[in-house]
């Protein structure tokens, strides 16, 4: 082959390693419903969601996917499309009401699922937290007082105790980032707090409960590979040649990765952050007061994995921009303001590249990027992706959904992913986001990120042709050119 012979990359056939893991994800208030049934009490999206104008349409996950009732059907899905795992998430309001004592009707429904996916040949992987805490705990200060870690450690010894013999991988935190800043900094999510540093100060709570609660679960035995998973991103500069842009690039950095992967993996807060944010108060104090002896050593722990859920990149510049006026569906509240703590002057002009459906740009290769920059900044455990895909406004037509963008999209993700294996980063599967269409928090259902579509009327299920391509890949371990 001469080299005009050789197809572009993006067209090259690639092959995954021996073994290499294919999955779907979901978490429990997108797509459980069943909101009030045996024994669940309202979490903090319950409550966020039935404020005037939080959620998109008014939308709540009072039902959604109605998946508490329908799990055999999600879980024969999962089996036809042939993927090996299943990542999901455990309520904490179910199986501790008002993070209270154990309520053994809800954890039973966690025993049939896993029992389903096991006996279908499909090896679970549990959240424990995926952003629904009980009311009754926020309304004691939520993640900003100390004592929700504890309480949170409770509730993960009560889900290892039931389940932890049977499932291989228990995750703690999924994306603490947005638990803490969209939570607490910007408001844009449950509980919809807007105060500053409260974001910083839940930030630590949420690293020192995934700390305890691994140290807890080791002492009581634990088997399974413990891990957390965090949302990462890959901040540019707007303008490479501009030190103003270069520093809102590295705030950014610092306050959306390092913030939560130095306390990991180093025990130390990185020191750029902490000097950035030393100013802020919480509560008449430092921020970093919330920071006592020993909290650090917990917090690095070790890790038998990371998941690690990546969507876009973006470039951030420290000049006023408008925001990018070039398409995508977007929710006006979600763009205005900027969720990091003395970020405020962080602007995210756009750089014409192709944005989802949600308004995401596509930048396969930030991923690329991000994985060899860990494994370069980092010593990492195995590293898992958690989450990755792209929302775009499907349609049935003639009971068919040719979703051909969001296959280009997760195609394009893979591609990246491999080349980031070959460079000799260690990753060991990958989870589609989302197994289902579901509710998609601030957005409400309008924005499907799912591989099968769900028709909320009727609850018909109908996976996308993305999903029967996925099946293939899985099947395979391959992409074909
Ligand atoms: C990450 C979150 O974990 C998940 O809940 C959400 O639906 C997706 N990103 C898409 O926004």
């Amino acid at each position: 082959m001469t080299e005009l012979d050789t197809p572009p990359a993006h067209l090259r056939p690639v092959e995954f390693p021996p073994g290499f893991g294919w999955g779907a994800a979901t978490a429990a208030y997108q797509i459980e419903g069943a909101a009030a049934e045996d024994g669940r009490t309202p979490s903090i999206w319950d409550t966020y969601s039935r404020l005037p104008g939080a959620v998109i349409g008014g939308d709540t996950g009072d039902v959604a996917c109605d998946h508490y009732h329908r799990y055999p059907e999600d879980v024969a899905l999962v089996r036809d499309l042939g993927l090996g795992s299943y990542r999901f998430s455990v309520a904490w309001p179910r199986v501790r009401p008002d993070g209270g004592a154990v309520n053994q009707a809800g954890l039973d429904f966690y025993r049939r699922l896993v029992d389903e996916l096991l006996g279908a040949g499909i090896t679970p992987w549990l959240t424990l937290y995926h952003w629904d805490l009980p009311q009754t705990l926020e309304d004691a200060g939520g993640w900003t007082n100390r004592d929700t870690a504890h309480r949170f450690v409770d509730y993960a010894r009560t889900v290892h105790d039931a389940l932890g013999d049977r499932v291989p991988t228990i995750t703690t935190m999924n994306e603490p980032w947005c638990s803490a800043f969209l939570g607490h900094t910007s408001g844009r999510h449950a509980p919809g707090r807007r105060e500053g540093a409260a974001g910083l100060v839940a930030a630590h709570h949420l690293m020192l409960a995934h700390g305890l609660a691994v140290q807890a679960l080791r002492a009581d035995g634990a088997t399974a590979d413990l891990g957390i998973t965090l949302n990462l991103t890959v901040a540019d500069p707007h303008d490479p040649t501009d030190p103003v842009d270069h520093d809102a690039a590295r705030r950014v950095d610092g306050l959306f990765n390092r913030v939560f992967l130095d306390p990991l993996l180093r025990g130390a807060y990185p020191e750029d952050v902490l000097a950035d944010t030393a100013a802020m108060q919480f509560a008449g104090r430092p921020w970093s007061d919330v920071v006592h002896d020993g909290d650090l050593a917990a917090v690095s722990s070790k890790l038998d994995v990371l998941g690690v859920n990546y969507y876009n990149g973006a470039a951030y510049s420290g000049h006023p921009h408008p925001a990018p006026d070039d398409g995508g569906v977007r929710h006006p509240d979600l763009l205005s303001g900027t969720p990091f703590p003395g970020g405020e002057d962080i602007t995210e002009p756009g750089r014409g590249l192709p944005r989802t459906g949600i308004g995401w740009e596509v930048q396969p290769e930030g991923f690329t990027r991000l994985l060899v920059r860990l494994d370069a900044d980092y010593d990492l455990p195995p590293i898992w992706i958690t989450e990755n895909g792209a929302a775009y406004p499907d349609e049935v037509v003639d009971g068919r959904v040719e979703d051909h963008e969001r296959r280009a999209y997760v195609e394009a993700h893979l591609r990246a992913l491999h080349a980031a294996i070959e460079a000799g980063v260690d990753v060991r599967g990958y989870f589609a986001w989302s197994l289902l269409d579901n509710f998609e928090w601030s957005y409400g259902y309008g924005q499907r990120f799912g591989i099968v579509h769900v028709d909320y009327d009727t609850q018909v299920r109908t996976p996308k042709s993305s999903a029967h391509w996925y099946a293939r890949v899985a099947a395979s371990g391959r992409i074909e050119g």
